[in-house]
């Protein structure tokens, strides 16, 4: 990739006639890009659609204050700016899914076995492909700002934190990737999924999350509250929690951490 001390930028043509044009600011290296997001947002100086791209980030944040791996260069770590306000909180897990989706259709005609695993994480078979770090502030109960911190593994080998199961596109199909050309793939899917949202698509959307669901209606093993239970996802509910059927036909919703996958089959 061509990174540029400080930032510059460059713009994406855009297919659809609504699409959000996304500027790409170009950062050598920062601590976080969800940082530096929103700081800028903070300053009132980013326009939707704005993505910050590190090389490197020295404080990678990943879910529940967790590190995010990535050797500079070797990965993309961006942060992708929009004002959802037409979202009420409560319907909040539709940027998730709207995101996840675009990343899943990006990156499926690279990689086999693709699924989204509940809430946010892109899966290869059994491991975890890149994840996504979304934080948005509220106004009047409706989304004001969102920054939404995608991390994908693309051509880095190794991997050194105690993340679970860690993969790269290279891992997966011996071969080295242009970064720039899957941001540009990536940025592409994601504009087409939040405009379905924008435009009231919901019940596709949904459907569409459900078919890509890591694990649906498979029978896994799971701990919640240090109880072990075997169950099936039946789906997810519109707050984002993961709905599991126990054994004795009971349907039991968890937020994101009240629930842990212990056995894996695919
Ligand atoms: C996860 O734990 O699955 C979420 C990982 C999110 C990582 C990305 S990398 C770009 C952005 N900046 C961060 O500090 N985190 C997100």
């Amino acid at each position: 990739m061509n990174f540029l001390n400080g930032y510059g930028n460059a713009n994406l043509t855009c297919i659809m006639e609504k699409s959000i044009d996304n500027t790409i600011v170009r950062l050598q290296v920062t601590d976080s890009t969800n940082n530096y997001a929103n700081s800028r947002i903070r300053a009132n100086e980013v326009a939707e659609g704005t993505v910050f791209l590190a090389y490197e980030q020295t404080d990678g944040r990943g879910q529940s204050s967790n590190f995010w791996e990535s050797e500079p260069g070797e990965n993309l770590t961006f942060s992708l700016v929009l004002y959802p306000e037409f979202l009420e909180i409560r319907r909040q897990f539709m940027l998730s899914k709207v995101v996840t989706l675009g990343i899943y259709a990006a990156m499926n005609k690279y990689v086999d076995q693709l699924s989204i695993k509940w809430p946010n994480d892109i899966y290869a078979g059994n491991r975890k492909l890149g994840g996504i770090l979304i934080e948005n502030s509220v106004v009047y109960g409706l989304l004001k700002s969102s920054v939404i911190g995608i991390g994908l593994n693309v051509n880095q080998t190794t991997f050194h934190s105690s993340a679970p199961n860690p993969v790269s596109l290279k891992l997966l199909t011996n071969q080295h990737y242009d970064c720039e050309i899957l941001l540009t793939e990536l940025l592409s899917e994601i504009n087409r999924y939040y405009n379905q949202l924008r435009e009231g698509g919901d019940e596709d959307i949904d459907q569409e999350f459900l078919s890509v669901l890591y694990g649906l209606n498979e029978r896994h093993l799971f701990r919640a509250e240090d109880e072990v239970f075997a169950g099936e996802i039946i789906g997810v509910n519109e707050i984002g929690q993961l709905l599991i059927r126990k054994e004795d036909e009971k349907i039991m919703e968890f937020h994101f951490k009240e629930v842990e996958f212990l056995q894996t089959s695919k």
